[in-house]
Formats: C-alpha cells, structure tokens, sequence
C-alpha cells in the first residue's frame, strides 16, 4: 500500500483510538504524518506506535492558538499539508435537564470549533489535490437520548462539509467525513456491558466496529481513488443505522 508515499498527514487527535489507527494506517499507506494529543507521553507513545519516523505535536484541540502552532510545526518542516484528519471529540452523558453552559461549551470547542480552525489554519497551505476528512458519528443522523449535544456537534460537521465542500472544492481540496457507529476503543470502554450488549444486539453486522476499520475508510477517502468523492459522509456503522 503505497496510495500516500509522499503525502504529508496531520491528524489531530491522534494519541488513542481512532485516530491512532488513522495515523498507523497513513504511515502503512507511504505517508509523512504527524499527530497530536494534549499529553507529550502518550503523544510520543502514539508516535512511536504509528511507526516510520511519525512525528508527534502536543497541542489540545480545543485550543484555537494550540492548534495553530501544531500546524505551523508541520508548515516549518514541510512545507504543506496534503491529508487533514480532524479525529478529537469528547461525548459526555449530558441529559437537557444537567447540561451545562461549560459541558455545551466544551462539546462544541472541541468537536466543532477545533475541526473549523484547524481546517482554516491547514488551508493556507494545503496544496490543489489536498484532502480533508473530518471524524463525525452516526449519532448525528439521529436522535441520542442523553447525548444530545454530542450528537449536535456532529451534526454541525456534517453541516460543514457540505458548505465548504462547495468553498474549497473550486481550490481543489476535497472534505469528507467518516461517521463511525459503536468502535472498540476507550470512549466506548467506560458503557456498561448490559449497554454495550443492547448496543451490539443493534448492529446488522454483530458487533462493534474495529478501529482500524474507520481508519480504512478514512484512508480511502484521503487518497487517489476517492479523487471524486467530495461532500460526502461515509458511515462505518455495520449497517446499525442504514437499515
Ligand atoms: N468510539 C466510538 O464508538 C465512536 C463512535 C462514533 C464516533 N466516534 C468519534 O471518533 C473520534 C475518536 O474517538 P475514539 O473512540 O477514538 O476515542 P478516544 O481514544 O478517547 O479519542 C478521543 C480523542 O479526542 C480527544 N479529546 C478527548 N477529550 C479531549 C479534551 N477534553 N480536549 C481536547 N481533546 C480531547 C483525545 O485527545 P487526547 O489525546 O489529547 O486525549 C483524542 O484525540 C471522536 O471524534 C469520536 O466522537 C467514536
């Protein structure tokens, strides 16, 4: 797999999960990636982890001046940003009658306003043939009792790819997003198994998503043969919400 030999990557959120098999795919795939997380421990471990000289940027992505100077670092030694993955989200228990002004806040700087400021700093040096995927849910394409602000701000993503699908596309820079269902990884290890059971019980396919699954999908989208896919929402979800 060589789809991306020379394409330099920065997944945001990279550290844990989703976004690590993202960058470990992207590395697979012949890429220069670099990737961040809020802690330089696990940010090194994860470096070390994707593998072939994977560079690591501590910088949290809800915070807009952090996020600029990781895609700086990456401006400074490349020079371009030919793949963008914005993979971060938090997902709170936030029944309506506890949500707080900080926890709706927190939702949408992280989930929201980073993938946005991110995007716009990425941008100025994203060269004609960039790619941009951001990680969305299916739990924006319906309702989520208790974790309705969640699924708002992945919603709002799908918003977003479509208007700056039409903003960027005439740059010559395709955004997409991947909308995963349940996935194997720490967001959803905290669900209690009788929750985690009914969830499963729910999926055509059986079972939970891998989070190497999501990363192939995102690697489609990001490389050569998705060259005409644009605007698009790509759901690894095991057919949980297609049927
Ligand atoms: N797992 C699922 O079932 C599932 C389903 C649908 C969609 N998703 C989406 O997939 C993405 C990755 O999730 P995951 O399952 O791989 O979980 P994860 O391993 O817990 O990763 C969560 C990501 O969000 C970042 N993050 C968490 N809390 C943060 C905070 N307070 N401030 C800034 N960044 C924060 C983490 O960065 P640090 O490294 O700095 O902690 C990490 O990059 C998320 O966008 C999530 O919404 C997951």
């Amino acid at each position: 797999m060589t789809h991306m030999t020379k394409k330099v990557a920065l997944v945001v959120g990279g550290a844990s999960g989703i976004g690590l098999a993202i960058a470990t795919r992207l590395v697979a795939e012949g890429a220069i990636v670099y990737l961040t997380g809020r802690d330089a421990e696990a940010v090194a471990n994860a470096a070390r982890e994707a593998g072939q000289g994977t560079q690591g940027l501590v910088a949290d992505a809800g915070v807009p001046e952090q996020l600029e100077h990781a895609i700086e670092a990456v401006r400074r030694a490349e020079g371009k940003i030919d793949a963008l993955v914005f993979n971060a989200g938090i997902s709170e228990f936030a029944p309506l009658e506890n949500l707080s002004a900080d926890q709706f806040d927190q939702h949408f700087s992280i989930n929201v306003r980073g993938a946005v400021l991110a995007l716009k700093s990425a941008v100025a040096i994203m060269p004609i043939g960039a790619s941009v995927v951001l990680i969305g849910s299916v739990a924006g394409q319906a309702g989520v009792a208790n974790f309705s602000t969640y699924a708002a701000t992945k919603a709002a993503l799908r918003s977003y790819v479509r208007s700056l699908t039409a903003e960027l596309a005439p740059r010559g820079i395709r955004i997409n997003m991947v909308s995963p269902g349940p996935t194997d990884t720490a967001m959803f290890a905290s669900v209690p198994n009788e929750v985690r059971a009914a969830v499963v019980s729910s999926i055509p396919l059986g079972r939970m998503a891998q989070p190497s699954e999501v990363a192939a999908a995102a690697a489609f989208l990001l490389g050569p043969d998705a060259s005409f896919i644009a605007g698009a929402e790509l759901c690894v979800d095991g057919g949980a919400k297609q049927v």
